[in-house]
Order: C-alpha cells, then structure tokens, then sequence
C-alpha cells in the first residue's frame, strides 16, 4: 500500500501523540490508587499529544489551517485546507486504565475530508485511508460488514453521561435500536468506533453531541471501506448537527429509521 506524503505525515504525527500517550497511560495505571486520581495527569497527556500533533503537522504544512479539540481554531493563510484533531478521543477510558482511546487526525480540503489516520498506541492498531485510496488497518484493505437485516448486527453507540447530552432522547433510540440488533455496545471512543465500523467489526454506529474532531477521520475511513454514514435527520450536515448513523449501505438506512422511530406511547 503505497500512502501520499501528506498521510505520511499524518501518520507520523499520530505515532509520535501515541508513544508520549503510551508512557502517560502507564502513569495513569500507577496513579489510579492516589487520593487524588489521575485527572490533571491526563489533562497534561492530552495537552501534550496535542502540541506534538500540532508542531508535526504544522512543520510539514505551516500554511494550513488547524482545528484541535484542546488548542481550538487556528487560521492558516491557504484557505483550503485544516487539519482537523483529537489528540485523545476515549478520555475517560484513558483516565480510568481501559485501552480503548486514540489520536484521530483528518486533513479537510475544501470542506471535504480526503485522509484520515486514527491510531490506538494501546493496541498498535493503526487505521488510515485517503479519497479514492481505499481504507487500511496496518497493511490490510478494509471492508464494511456485510450483514443484511439489523437482527445480525452488532451496533456500537455512544451514551449521554452526567452533564452531557439528551438522556431521554438517547432512550428513545436505545429501546428501539436495542429491539431489533444482536448486540449493542458503547466502547467509549467515537473515532475507534467509527474505524471499527470501516473494519466490519461494528455493523453499524449512532451518536448525538459529537464534535468534528472526533468524526473526521472516521468519517472518511467508513467511506473508503465502501460504507455509508449520514447525520440523524439522513442529511450531509455531520458537523453541524453533531451526529452521526453509519454501517453499510442497508444497515445505515435500517438504523437511520429504527433510531428516528418516536416515542412509544407505553
Ligand atoms: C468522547 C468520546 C466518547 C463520546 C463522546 C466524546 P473525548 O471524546 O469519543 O466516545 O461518546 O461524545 O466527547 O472527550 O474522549 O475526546
Ligand atoms: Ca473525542
Ligand atoms: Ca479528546
């Protein structure tokens, strides 16, 4: 598999952010038992994954634009590009010693996301895929699931927590979704989440409240591996609307209906 030089670059940027997380989430394991828990400790970890995110990227192309979840917007002076980042997606799980987070970077040309790179420095797994190029994970092409009816299918979803979201909601489409799959789960990271959906490991996905950085790089990762994903109305307006609903062509549609159903009347 032959990568541009720009995933190259993006690659590297997510291995560098993943060995300085690796040596962090080692600390964290060791902080678990203190009185105080690791939570400025992490704070730091994702601070710093950040800045090597950041200074990497902005080292090979200073003229592009720069969305990260920590440092905020920045302009750059060729309007056509940004990167956009999340230099630890999985917080929690990260602060609570589960080896479920990643470093998601995707490059936005013209509004459209052409590559994105997710790497779990936890499990050495490290997705990738650029417009037209196909979807990888390491060295091996990427396919979505192929299951047909949503009674086969294991579903992946992302739920409202203390402060967070709209619970009630979220439980409408949990009793509906929940109906009519083999399973769901809710593993705590969006941007594994979606490349687990590219990889055909999940079948499908839904979350609400999701920034761009934690669907970017996902985003275009589902699309190379011949999936589909829309927002939760069925439109392109991901961003905006801050929710996703993704799997293969059928599945996507199946899960778009039965997670807009209304409430039950008991
Ligand atoms: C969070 C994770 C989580 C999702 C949340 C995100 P963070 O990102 O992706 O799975 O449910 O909505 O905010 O805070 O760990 O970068
Ligand atoms: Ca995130
Ligand atoms: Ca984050």
């Amino acid at each position: 598999m032959a990568r541009s030089a720009l995933l190259n670059v993006m690659v590297q940027a997510a291995v560098k952010a993943g060995k300085s997380l690796t040596r962090d989430f080692g600390e964290v394991q060791n902080l678990q038992v203190s009185v105080k828990g690791p939570g400025d400790f992490v704070s730091q970890a994702d601070f710093k994954a950040e800045k090597i995110v950041h200074d990497e990227l902005m080292k090979a192309r200073p003229t592009y634009g720069f969305l990260g979840e920590e440092g905020g917007e920045e302009k750059g002076t060729d309007g056509a590009h940004r990167w956009i980042v999340d230099p630890l997606d999985g917080t929690t799980n990260f602060l609570h010693g589960i080896p479920q987070f990643a470093t998601s970077i995707a490059l936005e040309r013209n509004g459209e996301i052409v590559a994105g790179v997710i790497f779990n420095p936890a499990t050495d797994e490290l997705f990738t895929a650029e417009k037209g190029g196909g979807a990888f994970l390491n060295d091996r092409r990427l396919r979505v699931a192929a299951r047909r009816v949503l009674s086969d299918c294991v579903i992946g979803c992302g739920v409202p927590h203390l402060g967070r979201g709209n619970h009630g909601k979220f439980l409408v489409e949990l009793r509906h979704v929940m109906g009519e799959v083999a399973g769901v789960r809710r593993m705590g990271a969006a941007a594994l989440d979606l490349a687990y959906v590219a990889a055909g490991r999940l079948d499908g996905f839904w979350e609400a409240e999701l920034h761009p950085w934690d669907m970017a790089a996902g985003l275009i990762l589902i699309k190379e591996a011949g999936g589909f994903a829309s927002d939760m109305k069925g439109g392109q307006n991901m961003f905006e609307t801050k929710t996703v609903v993704a799997g293969n062509e059928l599945i996507q549609k199946a899960l778009l209906e039965v997670s807009n159903r209304p409430v039950p009347s008991r």
